[in-house]
C-alpha cells in the first residue's frame, strides 16, 4: 500500500519536473525569437541618425512607422527561402559600412551587385540554414548540426563553384589551383570527377552534397566541420580512415586549402537556367 503510494509520489514528481522543464525551454524559444526583433529596432535608431530629416521628410516619416517583421526572399530557382536579412539589414546598404554585424554592408558590395539578394539570397554562397530567425539556428558556425552549415571564410570559393565552371573568369585563385593540383596528383587515377576518370574510389561528383552528418568524425581532432575533415584527410587518409588505400604527396597550406575548397565546389544540385552564367554552357576543349 505504503510502496505503491510513494510510487505515484515519485512520478508526479517526475511529472512535475518534466513539466518545469518544458516551460524554461519554451521561455528560452520565446527569447530566442525577440533576437531579430533587436537588431530590428537597432537598425531603425541607426537609420534615423543617418537620415537628414528636413531633407528627406518622406522617408524619414516612413522608416519611423518601421514595423518589425520577418524579411524572406522565395527562391523557386534554387529551391530556398532565406531570411538571413531579417537581421542583416544593412547588407546592401554603403550607409552601414563599417557598422557592427548583423547591420553592417557586405564586405564584397560588388558581388551582390552580380548576385543581386532578390535573385540569389544569401545560403547559395554561405550555406546556413535559410528559414532561420536565430542566430544558432541560422547555423554560423561551420560545425554546427545541419547538413549545410555557414561556410568558413576561408572556403567560400567552394561555392563559386556550384554555378561558374570558368575559375580564372572570375579570379576564384582558389579552384583554379586546387583543380590544377587533382590533375597533377592522378587523384583521377581513382577518383572520378569527369567521364573516364578512374572508379576504384568514392565517386566525387557530388561531393559536396554529402551532409556533415555523413562524415565519420571519430579520429579528427579539432572542428568537427566538413572542411576540417577533408583538410585532415588529405593530411593523413589512414589516420581519418583506418586502413584507407588512398596515397597522397605532402601538400604544403596552401594546397591543402585549396584542394579542399576544389572538392567542396563539386555538386550535382541543379537550378534553373538562369543561374548559370552562359560560359558554362560553353564547351571547355
Ligand atoms: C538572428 C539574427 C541573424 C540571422 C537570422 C542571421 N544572422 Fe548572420 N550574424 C548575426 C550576428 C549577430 C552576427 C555577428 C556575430 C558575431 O560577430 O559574433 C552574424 C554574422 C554573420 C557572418 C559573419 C561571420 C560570423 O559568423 O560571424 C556571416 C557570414 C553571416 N552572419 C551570414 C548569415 C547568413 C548567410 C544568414 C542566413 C542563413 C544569417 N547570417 C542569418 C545575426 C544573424
Ligand atoms: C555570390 C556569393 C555571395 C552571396 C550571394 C552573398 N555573399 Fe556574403 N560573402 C561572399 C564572399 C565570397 C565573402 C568573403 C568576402 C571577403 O571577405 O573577401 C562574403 C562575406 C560575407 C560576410 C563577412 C564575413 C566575415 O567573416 O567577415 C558577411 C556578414 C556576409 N557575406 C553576409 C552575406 C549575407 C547576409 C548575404 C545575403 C544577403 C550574402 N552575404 C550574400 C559571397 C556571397
Ligand atoms: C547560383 C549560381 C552562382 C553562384 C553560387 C555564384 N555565381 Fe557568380 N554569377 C552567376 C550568374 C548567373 C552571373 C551572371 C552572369 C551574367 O550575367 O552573364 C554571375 C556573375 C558573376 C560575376 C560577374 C561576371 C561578369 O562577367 O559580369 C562574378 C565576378 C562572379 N559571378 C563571381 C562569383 C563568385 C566569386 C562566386 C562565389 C563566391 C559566385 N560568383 C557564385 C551565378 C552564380
Ligand atoms: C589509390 C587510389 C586513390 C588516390 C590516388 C586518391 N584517393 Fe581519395 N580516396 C580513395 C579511397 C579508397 C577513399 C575512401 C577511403 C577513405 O576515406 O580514405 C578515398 C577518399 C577520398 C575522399 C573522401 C570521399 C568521401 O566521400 O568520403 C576525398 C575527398 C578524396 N579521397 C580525394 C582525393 C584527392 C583530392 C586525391 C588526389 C590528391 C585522392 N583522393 C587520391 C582512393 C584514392
Amino acid at each position: 500500500m505504503e510502496r505503491a503510494f510513494l510510487r505515484k509520489l515519485i512520478a508526479l514528481c517526475v511529472i512535475c519536473g518534466l513539466a518545469s522543464f518544458a516551460l524554461l525551454g519554451l521561455v528560452a524559444f520565446r527569447d530566442g525569437k525577440r533576437e531579430w526583433k533587436d537588431y530590428q529596432q537597432e537598425y531603425q535608431s541607426l537609420l534615423l541618425e543617418k537620415i537628414d530629416r528636413v531633407a528627406n521628410p518622406v522617408f524619414f516619416q516612413r522608416v519611423t512607422s518601421m514595423k518589425p517583421e520577418i524579411k524572406q526572399v522565395m527562391l523557386d530557382g534554387l529551391g530556398r527561402v532565406d531570411r538571413c536579412t531579417t537581421c542583416h539589414l544593412g547588407i546592401e546598404d554603403s550607409l552601414f559600412t563599417g557598422a557592427k554585424q548583423p547591420l553592417t554592408t557586405h564586405p564584397d558590395p560588388r558581388l551582390l551587385e552580380s548576385h543581386p539578394v532578390e535573385k540569389f539570397g544569401c545560403t547559395i554562397c554561405h550555406g546556413g540554414k535559410g528559414l532561420a530567425t536565430t542566430y544558432d539556428g541560422a547555423t554560423h558556425q561551420s560545425n554546427a548540426h545541419w547538413p549545410d552549415p555557414m561556410v568558413e571564410k576561408g572556403f567560400m570559393q567552394s561555392r563559386c563553384g556550384y554555378c561558374h565552371n570558368n575559375y580564372a573568369a572570375i579570379e576564384a585563385d582558389e579552384l583554379v589551383l586546387g583543380q590544377k593540383l587533382f590533375k597533377d596528383l592522378h587523384c583521377s587515377g581513382c577518383h572520378k570527377v569527369d567521364p573516364g576518370d578512374g572508379v576504384m574510389a568514392p565517386v566525387l561528383t557530388a561531393f559536396a552534397d554529402k551532409g556533415t552528418g555523413s562524415f565519420d568524425f571519430t579520429h579528427i581532432d579539432g572542428d568537427h566541420s566538413r572542411q576540417n575533415w577533408v583538410l585532415e584527410h588529405f593530411k593523413n587518409p589512414q589516420k581519418v580512415t583506418p586502413g584507407s588505400p588512398m596515397r597522397i604527396y605532402a601538400m604544403n597550406d596552401t594546397q591543402l586549402k585549396a584542394l579542399t575548397t576544389y572538392v567542396l565546389s563539386l555538386t550535382e544540385r541543379v537550378f534553373t537556367r538562369d543561374y548559370y552564367p552562359n560560359e558554362k554552357f560553353v564547351a571547355e576543349e
